[in-house]
């Protein structure tokens, strides 16, 4: 078999990266909003606070959205626009723009993939502590119930966080993302805790608010190694690396995914966090241990690994000249087949990518077009791994490509492109990008053109 009939095909985004109009319609500040004050914190002084300006242009958006023939759209909301003080007073105004972005994609046959957190935390929490704060689940709880009575009535799929390896490991750790704070490890994984802790509560939320039967995943990033060759051996050695700890490293799968979707923290993270562990609860594994519907993954990249003489696994050092994105991020296809694999296997829930995709060099050219070979080339390599995957037996749920639109990317500003659709920042411009009509052609086909 190939992709289902059913298969999801769409494209994803996030509120801050697209959104703009930041001092808009009493939206509240986020941790994000804060940071790109900060000199030398985002590249060139870069802001959302006007990013792609979808927060006027999305009627203009949902149009694009279906011009490509997408199925679906993987959105975020901002928690600050709902709740500007992130709990207590709701901001009518914010709701109401969800309500009427919903609206235009149902209209337009396009079914809402929502996010309920990618990245920009409410300041007035993080000055109470934020994530460390022992009542941040009950208070992104609360948030989700506001969500969910308003939308819950059109909108059937939830995630409920995002990455929460970069916005815990980048933003409490290393300090390169919103809050920009470097703690210590004990910190950081009361932290982390206190983030799965979030991701029970809202599972609980929605199941008890929704107003229709609805599916709920998670999406964190499926941080992946690939086996060298065919060998027992070497796929051992990938299934390893993809699970085991090398050391005390956030970049992890197993410590975000296992309490969710296994009901305990992996072992051998147990053993490597044990000088910094947080005090666990009685309870607190069966909040987080909450029945889920899907395995939302984030993949890009991930090391080439073999079995070493002592039956570890060991990276193959990359070649010189690999191949790589704008980003420098490198092309490794074969994640989308192994990830994919490796989890399902773990975890036994469907798969549904929620972000892969690339940043390009892509430019306005002389006849008007931006050609994009190199992300046709890319989605086509990766799709196909992903594919073999669906062939083989993995229950590949859908698929969507970061990004829409190009957008905000983080601490890199305005520098990286990874939309399907051009946006020029000056004039606010949109053009489909040759890979936007390449993917309508495989969403058409239901990647059997692939
Ligand atoms: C992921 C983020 C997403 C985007 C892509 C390129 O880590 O979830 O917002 O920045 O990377």
């Amino acid at each position: 078999m190939s992709f289902k009939k059913d298969f999801i095909w769409g494209a994803a985004t996030a509120a801050y990266q697209i959104e703009g109009a930041a001092g808009e319609d009493g939206r509240g500040l986020s941790v994000w909003d804060t940071c790109c004050k900060r000199p030398g914190f985002v590249r060139d002084g870069d802001t959302g606070n006007i990013a792609c300006d979808h927060y006027h242009r999305y009627k203009e958006d949902v149009k694009l959205m279906k011009k490509i023939g997408l199925k679906a759209y993987r959105m975020s909301i901002s928690w600050p626009r709902i709740l500007p003080n992130g709990i207590g007073k709701i901001n009518e105004k914010g709701l109401d723009f969800y309500d009427r972005l919903v609206d235009e994609l149902l209209d337009n046959g396009i079914t809402p993939y929502v996010t309920l957190f990618h990245w920009d935390y409410p300041q007035e929490l993080f000055k109470k502590g934020g994530w460390l704060n022992p009542d941040s689940s009950d208070w992104f709880a609360e948030y989700t119930k506001v969500v969910v009575e308003r939308l819950s009535d059109r909108v059937k799929h939830w995630m409920t966080l995002n990455e929460p390896q970069c916005f815990i490991g980048l933003g409490h750790s290393k300090g390169v993302h919103a809050p920009g704070l470097k703690l210590d490890l004990s910190d950081v994984l009361c932290a982390s805790h206190n983030a799965l802790l979030a991701h029970g509560k809202a599972v609980q939320t929605i199941r008890k608010y929704s107003k229709e039967l609805c599916e709920i995943g998670y999406a964190p990033v499926g941080v992946v190694s690939f086996p060298d060759t065919q060998s027992k051996e070497d796929i051992e050695a990938a299934r390893k690396a993809t699970f085991d700890f090398d050391g005390p490293s956030l970049w992890n799968s197993s410590w975000w995914i296992d309490p969710a979707y296994l009901g305990s923290y992996p072992e051998e993270g147990l053993k490597v966090f044990e000088k910094w562990l947080p005090k666990i609860g009685a309870d607190d594994m069966k909040t987080i241990f909450q029945p889920v519907d899907f395995l939302g993954l984030n993949i890009y990249r991930g090391p080439r690994v073999r079995m070493d003489q002592n039956g570890n696994p060991a990276k193959v050092k990359k070649n010189v000249g690999y191949d790589q994105t704008a980003i420098k991020w490198q092309i490794t296809p074969e994640t989308l087949y192994w990830g994919p694999k490796f989890f399902y296997e773990r975890y036994q829930k469907p798969i549904l990518i929620t972000e892969n995709g690339l940043s390009n060099t892509d430019w306005i050219s002389l006849d008007g077009k931006v050609h994009d070979p190199q992300r046709i080339d890319f989605l086509n390599r990766y799709l196909r791994e992903y594919k073999r995957a669906a062939q083989d037996g993995v229950d590949a749920k859908g698929y969507f490509c970061w990004s829409l639109m190009d957008n905000f990317e983080w601490a890199e500003g305005y520098n990286e492109r990874f939309g399907l659709i051009y946006i020029n920042y000056q004039t606010q411009e949109r053009i489909i990008k040759d890979s936007g009509f390449w993917y309508k052609s495989v969403i058409e086909n239901n990647g059997e053109n692939l």
